[in-house]
C-alpha cells in the first residue's frame, strides 16, 4: 500500500523511522486570523498518516481547525486517512457539569472523525469517557508514563513515592510503575467549578527520606502540581520531581514548576516545548509498524 506521512518536522521524523515518503505542510495566516494550511503538492496515495503537533504559540482552536482542514483535504487525496493528534483538545469537557454546557469532547470527536478512518492520540484525558465512547471509528489512546519513568532509573524505587493528584491518576501511576516498583499514592482532588480553586484530601503520612515524583497527564496553570508539591513538602519529602505528559503552555507551564526547586521535570513533546525528554514519535512509529504497516 502506498503510504505517505503528512506533517511538519515530526512528520518527517516519523517518515524516516517508518521509511515512508513525507508530504510536508505549509501555512498562511490572514490578517483576520483565518488560517490556510496546505500540503506542498497534490501527491496521491492509498494511505495518508496525518500527524500534527500543536506549536507553542498556536492557539488550541487554530490547531483544531488546521487539523480538520488538512484531514478533509487528505480525504480527497488518499483512500484511507489515519489522523494523529498527540494531544486531543477539549477532552477535559467530557460531561455536562452545569446545565446548558456542551459535551465538547464528544462534539470535537465528531468533527475530527468525519474525515478519518482511524484516530490515534496520547494520554487522552479519559476521566469520565473512554476514547471508544467518543469516537465511532477505530481510535487508540497510547500511554507514555512508562517512558517518563525511564528517566528516573537513578532513583531507588524502595525510597520513592509516586504521587497522583486525583483518583483518576491511578492508571497513570500503574503505567508509570509498570516495571518500576515504587510506592504509589493518590491524593483526592476537588475543584470548585465556579472559582477553579483546588483542594486536596489525603491520609496524613510522613515522606521523610523519600524522593517524591508527582505524576499527571496535563499541566496547564500549574495549580494542581504546585499544590500537590506543597503537600509533599509539608510531609517532609526529601526531594520533589515532576513527570507530566502534556505541557499545555509549553515552556511557560514548565517554568512555573521551577519555583519548587524540583530535582527533575520530565515531560514529552506531545505539545511543543523546548525542555522535553520523551519524544512520542518512536512510540507512534512502533504502534503503526505493529498494528498497520505489517499487514
Ligand atoms: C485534571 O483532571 C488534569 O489531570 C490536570 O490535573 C489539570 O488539567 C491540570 O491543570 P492545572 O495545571 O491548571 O491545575
Amino acid at each position: 500500500m502506498v503510504t505517505f506521512v503528512l506533517g511538519d518536522s515530526l512528520g518527517e521524523e516519523l517518515a524516516q523511522l517508518l521509511d515512508l515518503p513525507v508530504l510536508p505542510i505549509r501555512e498562511t495566516v490572514f490578517p483576520d486570523g483565518e488560517i490556510k494550511p496546505a500540503f506542498l503538492n497534490e501527491a496521491k496515495g492509498e494511505r495518508g498518516i496525518l500527524l500534527l503537533q500543536k506549536k507553542e504559540k498556536e492557539s488550541i482552536n487554530d490547531y483544531l481547525i488546521k487539523f480538520f482542514l488538512l484531514a478533509r483535504k487528505a480525504k480527497e487525496l488518499f483512500s484511507q486517512v489515519i489522523g494523529v493528534m498527540p494531544y486531543l483538545p477539549y477532552a477535559r469537557q467530557d460531561a455536562v457539569f452545569a446545565e446548558g454546557e456542551p459535551v465538547s469532547a464528544l462534539y470535537v470527536a465528531e468533527l475530527i472523525e468525519k474525515n478519518l478512518d482511524m484516530f490515534i492520540t496520547f494520554n487522552m484525558h479519559e476521566h469520565r469517557k473512554r476514547i471508544k465512547e467518543l469516537f465511532r471509528i477505530p481510535a487508540y489512546n497510547l500511554f507514555l508514563f512508562h517512558e517518563l519513568a525511564a528517566h528516573f532509573q537513578d532513583f531507588d524505587p524502595q525510597q520513592t513515592i509516586v504521587l497522583g493528584p486525583d483518583r483518576e491518576s491511578k492508571t497513570f501511576l500503574d503505567d508509570f510503575c509498570q516495571s518500576w516498583p515504587a510506592t504509589k499514592m493518590l491524593l483526592q482532588k476537588t475543584r470548585d467549578n465556579k472559582t477553579g480553586e483546588i483542594e486536596f484530601i489525603y491520609q496524613p503520612t510522613n515522606f521523610q527520606d523519600k524522593d517524591v515524583i508527582i505524576v499527571d497527564d496535563i499541566i496547564s496553570t500549574g495549580g494542581t502540581l504546585l499544590k500537590a508539591a506543597q503537600i509533599a513538602k509539608q510531609l517532609n519529602a526529601k526531594s520533589l520531581s515532576f513527570a507530566v505528559v502534556h505541557s499545555l503552555f509549553g515552556d511557560q507551564s514548565l517554568e512555573i514548576l521551577k519555583g519548587m526547586e524540583p530535582k527533575k521535570i520530565i515531560t514529552t513533546n506531545t505539545l511543543a516545548n523546548s525542555q522535553y525528554k520523551v519524544d512520542f514519535v518512536p512510540s507512534l512509529a512502533n504502534f503503526l509498524q505493529t498494528h498497520l504497516l505489517n499487514e
